[in-house]
């Protein structure tokens, strides 16, 4: 496994791969690895010839009161998890190579990057979108592999996508979770042992909803009711939204048909958890 530091050697590394023929398959990623990369990883492996793995903690899409300073980088123990599953290319580029002094240009995606946690988190899809356009520019790949956890980053990620024309096909791999339900989450690193327990109303609240739309509820506003008496038991945790939403466009729908996105975020401590279903799927 290669680790390259700056864009230039990340591009004669990915070229080198192509004249071989090979196709080229990119999980990007902002390090302190788990599982739900791994998989990302794995369905990288196993579609693609070579695959090349970014670990950036990208500070455009962090907003000025959040957890940039203190997100968690584990080098070393991403380093060990990617060559262990036989990642080929490692990109780690500082801030600096990213964003070169004086950047000024970002990718804005209009409309779609205002819902979910774009509302919550003015910028931050913003940041997203920039940095995702840089990646997929430097590596170049076949196919690019992001989680479902992060619904409203894969809706605009390949929205973006498709509008600036990047030959790329985006494919979204579904939500690991733990035994008790918690979707993974490198901010789960952050919660105490309290916290961790009732980390859960998150999933707990989307199951009391699937399960209410697998009994024939559709109506969005008593499906989000139903979350919300998930939520009412485990007063420590804040909701930040409940929603139901078109998976593609992110716009609220009024009524859910099989598909549609229940998307929540919730604070936990002072740690913002998000996590979704697909309903009925
Ligand atoms: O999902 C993430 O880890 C990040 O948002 C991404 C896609 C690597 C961009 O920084």
């Amino acid at each position: 496994m290669k680790i390259v530091l700056t864009v230039n050697e990340a591009r004669l590394a990915v070229r080198d791969a192509r004249q071989q023929g090979k196709t080229i398959g990119f999980v990007p990623t902002m390090g302190a690895l788990h599982e739900g990369h791994m998989s990302l990883v794995r369905a990288a492996k196993a579609g693609c010839d070579f695959v090349v793995a970014s670990i950036f903690v990208n500070p455009t899409q962090f907003g000025p009161n959040e957890d940039l300073a203190k997100y968690p980088r584990t080098f070393e123990a991403d380093r060990q998890k990617l060559e262990a599953e036989h990642v080929d290319l490692v990109f780690a580029p500082t801030v600096d190579e990213m964003y070169p002094q004086g950047a000024v240009t970002f990718v804005t995606a209009e409309g779609i990057t205002d819902r979910l946690d774009g509302r919550s988190r003015p910028g931050h899809f913003r940041g997203v979108t920039t940095v995702v356009a840089k990646l997929f520019h430097i590596v170049e790949p076949d196919l690019a592999f992001f989680g479902q956890k992060d619904a409203a980053q894969a809706a605009i990620v390949r929205r973006m996508a498709r509008d600036l024309m990047f030959p790329i096909e985006i494919v979204v791999a579904p939500i690991v979770r733990e035994a008790d339900g918690l979707a993974l989450s490198s901010r789960n690193a952050y919660l105490s042992p309290a916290e961790r327990t009732q980390a859960t109303a998150l999933s707990r609240a989307l199951r009391e909803a699937q399960s209410r739309y697998r009994s024939g509820e559709i109506d969005s506003t008593r499906l989000i009711s139903a979350a919300q008496e998930v939520f009412a038991s485990e007063p420590a945790v804040r909701v930040d939204y409940i929603e139901v939403v078109d998976p593609e466009t992110l716009e609220p729908v009024a009524k859910a048909t099989s598909g549609t996105l229940l998307a929540v975020a919730a604070f936990v401590g002072s740690t913002r958890l998000i996590d979704n279903v697909l309903l009925g799927a």
